[in-house]
Parts: structure tokens; sequence; C-alpha cells
């Protein structure tokens, strides 16, 4: 038997208890007449003991052993002289009188605690190491319990978990595909599912009216801290649905997770926010509602005073910084540069400080006077104290650009509490978004959102002023999920199809299988599909998504402990039917 108890078990309540534990070797400390070593397994740390009471054949062994080593031990639980009450097990140690070494280990390449010393990408080669780290692992169990909860609240709800394939062809979500050869099919393809949205559509027309899987989906898009090539949905459809009902549904959901992984009780409904007023208040579809900081837009109010920056743009536009009128020239001068980074592509920024004795100190003193700038201050919601941070340019990049500015104030004012959650639904989002480099509309959710009723009437004469039932699930400025209200009817689809410039043909080669389903009685539908990785990373502090997946690729796509993607043999590209062209350096 390799082992009676966990490292995380043993109580005071154990001791006198003969026990076998099985585990690694934390550390090992020789104290002269005394060894200690710390065995560590998944739930926790046990400390065993050897002294002038251990069989005399087990002390030279001792000098053999290192970190990472499995041992197995058997042993008496004593208490301890001196209590550690910062470990479970603080109390009690094991007084050895078995010792078998199961494995040696390697010395690893960097140490297996909390605060390792081991970088990124070493980490990500080791990560069966790193795993065995504490932090890492409690995010993969946090992972499983909101998993578990998932599972539990939608079964509880009458939805049904149905798998779909992952060799399918192209889906409506935009990205690149990941291509897979078919060897039995040469010269064909298939394509890996960017989500289910078309099959979980056909389980509807099938009459599975609530179907859910935790799947994972692949995308070949640029990489960043929130997203991987493939990563996991939650994904939902219903049937005979409004927005309400589903929204109603998924918030329902969205707080026994809250509640039950963080325990926190929102008795009032999320807030819903227009995609319009995300913009223009937040610059930004997914906005941080943690703390305030709106935006507002001062274009008609200071105009026409002489000041060149200000007349000859489009927008004006800023927020109010509580508390931060006493922000020195250098931390000023600070922001400047920051927000003339290319990033966030501002060509400067206009401050005006409310002191706290109700006097103004502005960077555009020459061109506005004190009642100027105390106009702006009343507008914005300013009191003596605050600081007006204001950009000027062009009315989408200048939003955008404030955007960053809030959260980067948010960040300097320690508003952005990775433990507070404000959550929100974004919703009424426009239908389509027009590409000035390919002069065409593209849908701004997928090809199968359906139209606002109201905005049907536009789909000739002027698409881009239509609103979709869409909507996107937001915590703490991540977009967790999105989804939408379908078409369901052929007609409105192929009206949909034309306003993309997607030709009748082209429309039945790609989704031929969906528009000849809705010709056989397809019930309403919709659904959402919340970033399972995502969800997880924002209720465990983090912001990389990668903490939360257990073997994960880096940002070029790479898992660098399998050191794949890689090359193929002749022989299996031949298979395959493949040649690989000679790679040009770009
Ligand atoms: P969407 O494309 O908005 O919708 O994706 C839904 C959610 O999936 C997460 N997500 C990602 N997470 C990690 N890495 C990525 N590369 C990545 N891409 C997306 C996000 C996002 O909100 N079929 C529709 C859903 C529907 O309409 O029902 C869809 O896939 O959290």
């Amino acid at each position: 038997m390799y082992r009676t108890h966990t490292c995380g078990e043993l109580r005071i309540s154990h001791v006198g208890q003969k026990v076998t534990l099985s585990g690694w070797v934390q550390t090992i400390r020789n104290l002269g007449g005394m060894t200690f070593i710390a065995l560590r397994d998944r739930y926790g740390i046990t400390q065993l003991v050897f002294d002038e009471n251990t069989p005399k054949n087990i002390l030279p062994m001792l000098e053999g052993l290192g970190r990472e080593y499995v041992v197995k031990i058997a042993g008496t639980v004593i208490e301890r002289s001196s209590k550690n009450p910062k470990m479970s097990t603080g109390d009690i140690e094991i007084s050895v009188s078995e010792l078998d070494v199961l494995n040696k280990s390697e010395i690893p390449p960097f140490t297996i605690e909390d605060d390792t010393d081991g970088g990124d990408e070493l980490r990500m080669k080791y990560r069966y190491l790193d795993l065995r780290r504490n932090p890492v692992r409690k995010n993969l169990e946090l992972r499983h319990i909101m998993g578990q909860e998932i599972r539990k609240f939608l079964d509880g709800e009458k939805f049904i978990e149905i798998e779909t394939p992952y060799l399918v062809n192209s889906t409506p979500e935009g990205a690149r595909d990941f291509l897979v050869p078919s060897r039995m099919n040469p010269g064909e393809f298939y394509a890996l599912p960017q989500s289910p949205q078309t099959l979980k559509q056909l389980l509807m027309v099938s009459g599975f009216d609530r179907y859910f899987q935790i799947v994972k989906c692949f995308r070949d898009e640029d990489l960043r801290a929130d997203r991987q090539p493939e990563f996991t949905q939650i994904d939902c459809e219903m049937s005979f649905v409004d927005q309400d009902d589903i929204l109603s549904i998924f918030e329902r959901l969205a707080k026994h997770l809250f509640y039950n992984i963080k325990g926190i009780t929102y008795n009032e409904a999320f807030p819903r926010i227009t995609y319009e007023d995300a913009m223009k208040y937040y610059g930004s579809d997914k906005p941080d509602l943690r703390f305030g900081m709106r935006f507002y837009e001062l274009t008609e109010k200071v105009k026409g005073k002489g000041f060149v920056v200000f007349d000859s743009v489009d927008y004006i536009g800023g927020f109010c910084a509580k508390g931060c009128s006493e922000y020195s020239r250098k931390q000023l001068d600070e922001l400047t540069l920051f927000v003339q980074r290319p990033q966030v592509g501002a060509k400067g920024m206009v401050y005006v400080k409310y002191n706290t004795d109700g006097t103004f100190k502005s960077s555009v003193d020459k061109f506005y006077s004190p009642e100027d700038l105390k106009t702006w201050a009343e507008y914005m919601g300013a009191q003596p104290g605050d600081l007006l941070l204001i950009l000027a340019g062009k009315e989408s990049s200048t939003l955008s650009a404030l955007n960053i500015l809030r959260l980067e104030m948010g960040d300097q004012l320690g508003l952005r509490d990775k433990d507070k959650f404000a959550p929100c639904w974004v919703v009424d989002f426009p239908l389509l978004e027009w590409d000035e480099d390919e002069k065409r509309f593209f849908a701004k959710h997928h090809p199968f959102t359906s139209p606002k009723t109201e905005d049907i009437q536009y789909f000739e004469s002027d698409p881009g002023r239509m609103h979709a039932n869409a909507y996107d699930f937001v915590v703490n400025g991540v977009e967790i999920g999105g989804g939408s209200i379908r078409i369901f009817n052929s007609e409105l689809q192929q009206k949909m199809f034309s306003a993309l410039g997607i030709s009748k043909e082209e429309a039945e080669v790609k989704f031929g299988f969906l528009l000849n389903a809705f010709r056989f009685g397809a019930p309403p539908h919709g659904g959402i599909a919340f970033g399972f990785d995502r969800f997880c990373s924002v209720l465990g502090g983090s912001e990389s998504i990668r903490d939360f997946i257990a073997f994960p690729k880096n940002n070029s796509g790479r898992d660098v402990m399998l050191d794949t993607p890689s090359k193929i043999d002749k022989k299996q590209l031949d298979e395959l039917y493949l040649n690989v062209l000679p790679i040009q350096k770009k």
C-alpha cells in the first residue's frame, strides 16, 4: 500500500496513529542530530522527522535524497513541539520508521515553490513541474470546480450536453481556420471548428431545445494574454426564446458561479449598457465598470477660442480623475508620453487641474479663461481636487485612446481591484461593420445573427444603421461571452448574406446544410458562448488565461514543451498529397 493518508490530511487528532504517506520531497533540512523533510502531494505538505528514534538503517539513506525525489514513508503521527499555524498539518509531524525511495529526480530547472525562480519560457517547457506548484494547481482546481458548477446549473435547467465533431468545415466566426488534410479524400481538408455555431443551430432544428457543451474551439488568430489558438467555450443554445430569456437564464448561471466560486451574491440585475453608450462613455465595447471616469464629449463647448488643436478636429472629449489635482508636472508629462505611444495613438493630452482652493491650472490657460474651465469641470462632474484629462482627434481613435488612458488611470489609482467584480451586459450591437480596406460589410457577431425587427427595413437602403439581437457578457473589462438571437428563416438569411456580399452560390457551398435545415421547420432560437478560460481567469484574478490551461501555447502559438508545431516527414506528406513550398522570409 502506497498511502493510508494524503500529505494534507493529518491533524492533532491523528497523533499516535501509524500512517503511510507517499509524495515528493519539497525540502530537506539537516540540523545535525535531526533532519526534517517536507513531503508534498496534491493535497498539502506534511513534515517528516528523522532523529535518534529513527531506525539506524534509514539515516544513511537521507544522504542520497534530493528535491523532488518520490518517496514512501511509514511512521507514527506525533505532536510537534514548535507548531506551524500557517500549515493545515502544522500541529503534527511524522516520526519515520520506514523509508522507500520510489524514484529519483534530477535537480528541477526551477524551484517548485509558490514564488518560483523560473521564467515563463522555462516553466512552459517543464510545464509538468510547473503544475506541481500550488498557485498553478489551484488554478486548475478552480477550473474543475467551475466546470462542475456549470454542469450542475445547466443540468438543473434541463440543458442537455451534446458533443459535436471537431473535423468539420468552416464556421462563421471570421478568424482564420486551422485545416486538417484528409488522407482518404486527397486534396480535401477539414476545418477545425472556430465554435460549434452551425451545429448547435442544427440541434435546435432537431428539437433539442436546450443544448450545452464545454467544448474546444480553434482559431488561427494573433495571440494575446486572453487569446489562445485552442480555447474552451461553454457553448449554449435554446429554442423558443427571445433576448430577455437568454440574458435572464445566463445571468443566473453567472450569479450561480459568482456565489459558488467567490461567495459573492448579486441581488440586483446586472447593468445592461447599449453598444453605443459603451463606446460613447468608455470608448470600448467591453467597459471596465469597477470604476467610473466616464467620458464627456466637449467638442461643441471648446471650439472657437483660437486653440488650433481643438478647432481642427472632429471630436474632443475627456474624463475626470477624482482626487488627482495634485498630479505633478512629471506625472502629467509621463501621462502625455503614455498617450503618445503608438499603441495609444493620441497626438497630445490636455489637462485641467481643479485645485482644492477652487482655482484652475491647465495646459491651455492661454486660450481658456478660468470661467471656461469651470464650465467644463462642472459639466464633467469635477469637484475641487480633481483633474480633467482631455484628448482630441478623430472620434473613433480618440475614444479608443481615452479608453486606454482611463484604464491606465484606473490602475494608477488602484481602482482595478482583482477581488472586485463588475459584470454587465452590452446589448444592441450594430448588425454589420464596414471594412474600409475591403470596402464591404462584415457581420459584427456572425452572419446568423438576427437584425432587430424594426431595422429589417434598412437591409437595402442603409444596412450600416441596423442593430442586432446580439449581446456580450463583460466582467471587469473582459469579454467573457457573446451570443445572439439567430435568423431562422431562409429568406432573411439570404438577405443577410447579400448584405455581406456573399452570393447565393457561395452561401449554398458554405452553409447549404444550414439553409436546407431551415426549410424543415426551424424553431426560433438563440444562444451564447462563454470563454471558459477567460471566465476562470477573471474569477481567479489573473489577466492571463494561460494560467488556467494545463498545457497552453505561447504567443507564437507554440507548445514549447511538446516542441510543436513541427515539421513532418516526406512519407506523411506524400500520403496526404501535400507539398511544402520553400518558406519565403517576410
Ligand atoms: P465569440 O466569437 O464571441 O462567439 O466567442 C465567444 C467567447 O469565446 C471567448 N473567445 C476566446 N477565448 C480565448 N481565446 C480565443 N482565441 C477566444 N476567442 C473567443 C471569448 C468570447 O466572448 N459562436 C459564437 C457564440 C454564439 O453566438 O452563441 C461565438 O463563438 O470569451
